[in-house]
C-alpha cells in the first residue's frame, strides 16, 4: 500500500491541468493546488485496499478513479473552509484558497474540482457499464455530503440530538467514504452483495472517522492536523454533544464494531482495511 500511495502521489503531481490553461493569472494553479497539498489520502487508501485485495493487476489503471475521489473530496474541503461555511484560514498545512487568492477563485476551484471528478471518470478507459456505476456511486456520495454540510451549517448554534448529529456525520462524511469503498468493489469485480456490504461498512467507518475528527478538534494541535483546531465551538460535534470522555467511548465502541465486522470479510480485504484502521 505504501508504494501504491507514493506512486499515486507522483501521478497527481504530474497530472495535466491544461484544461484550465488561459490568460487568467493563477486559476490553473489555484484549482489544482489543494489537491497536491497533501492530506491523508484516506479515501484513495480505502479504494486501493479493495482493488489491491481483489484485482491488483489493474491498480495503475485505477489511479484515475482514486484521483476522481480525492478531487471530489478536495472540492468539499475548499468549500467547507469558505467564510460562508466554516471560515477557516488553513488546510493541509497551507493557507486556504480564499486566503491565498480570493473568495471567487476558491468557490470556482471547488466548482471546477466537483465537475472534474466526473470528467476524469467518464474519460477513463473502463467500460461504459463500470463507468456508469462509478459515476452513480460518486455522485450519490457527493449529494449526501452536500446534504450533510447543509444541515451542519444551518444548525450551527442549535443543539441537536444524537440521531440528528449522526445524520449529519453520516451524510457529510460517511457517504463519500462509503462510495470510496464501493467504487473499489465496482472496478475490482466484487459481487453486488459484497459491494453492498462495503457500503454499509463504509457508513460506520465514516461515522467513526468524523467522531475522530471532532475529538481531534478538541485535543490535537494545529501543527499535527494542518488545520485550525478548536474550530467546532458552535458546531454539533460529538464532543459538544457528549463531552470528550463519552465521545471517546463512542469512538472506541465503533472501532470495536468495525474490527469485528471485518472478521467476516474476505481475507485480503480484511487485512488491508485492518491495517488502515490501525493508523486511524
Ligand atoms: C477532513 O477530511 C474532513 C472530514 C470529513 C473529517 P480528512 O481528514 O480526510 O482531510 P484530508 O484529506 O486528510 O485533508
Ligand atoms: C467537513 O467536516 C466534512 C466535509 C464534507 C468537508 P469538518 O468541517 O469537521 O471538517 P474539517 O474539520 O474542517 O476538516
Ligand atoms: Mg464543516
Ligand atoms: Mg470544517
Ligand atoms: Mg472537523
Amino acid at each position: 500500500m505504501k508504494e501504491v500511495l507514493e506512486d499515486f502521489e507522483d501521478f497527481l503531481k504530474t497530472h495535466d491541468t491544461s484544461i484550465f490553461k488561459s490568460f487568467h493569472p493563477y486559476f490553473q494553479n489555484a484549482f489544482w493546488e489543494m489537491v497536491v497539498n497533501g492530506g491523508k489520502r484516506f479515501r484513495p487508501s480505502l479504494f486501493f485496499s479493495i482493488v489491491l485485495a481483489n484485482k491488483k493487476e489493474i491498480i495503475k489503471e485505477s489511479f484515475v478513479i482514486a484521483l476522481a475521489i480525492e478531487v471530489l473530496h478536495t472540492y468539499s474541503l475548499i468549500h467547507d473552509d469558505l467564510p460562508a461555511m466554516d471560515n477557516s484560514p488553513l488546510r493541509r498545512s497551507h493557507p486556504t484558497l480564499h486566503i491565498k487568492y480570493d473568495e471567487t477563485s476558491a468557490i470556482l476551484s471547488g466548482d471546477a474540482l466537483n465537475t472534474y471528478a466526473f470528467y476524469l471518470i467518464s474519460n477513463s478507459n473502463f467500460n461504459e457499464n463500470i463507468k456508469t456505476k462509478l459515476i452513480q456511486s460518486l455522485s450519490f456520495g457527493a449529494l449526501k455530503m452536500v446534504l450533510g454540510q447543509a444541515c451542519d451549517c444551518y444548525f450551527e448554534n442549535n443543539i441537536l440530538n444524537k440521531d440528528e448529529v449522526d445524520f449529519i456525520h453520516i451524510n457529510k462524511t460517511a457517504a463519500l467514504i462509503a462510495s470510496s469503498l464501493e467504487m473499489g468493489g465496482i472496478i475490482a469485480d466484487c459481487t453486488q452483495e459484497e459491494i453492498n456490504r462495503l457500503h454499509q461498512f463504509g457508513i460506520k467507518l465514516g461515522l467513526y472517522f468524523q467522531i475522530r475528527d471532532d475529538i481531534l478538534d478538541a485535543t490535537s494541535k494545529e501543527i499535527n492536523e494542518g488545520k485550525p483546531i478548536n474550530n467546532d465551538s458552535n458546531k454539533n460535534s460529538y464532543v459538544n454533544l457528549l463531552g470528550i470522555n463519552k465521545a471517546q467511548k463512542a469512538k472506541d465502541k465503533l472501532k470495536n464494531i468495525l474490527l469485528s465486522e471485518l472478521q467476516s470479510m474476505k481475507k485480503d480485504i480484511k487485512d488491508n482495511l485492518e491495517q488502515l484502521l490501525q493508523v486511524y
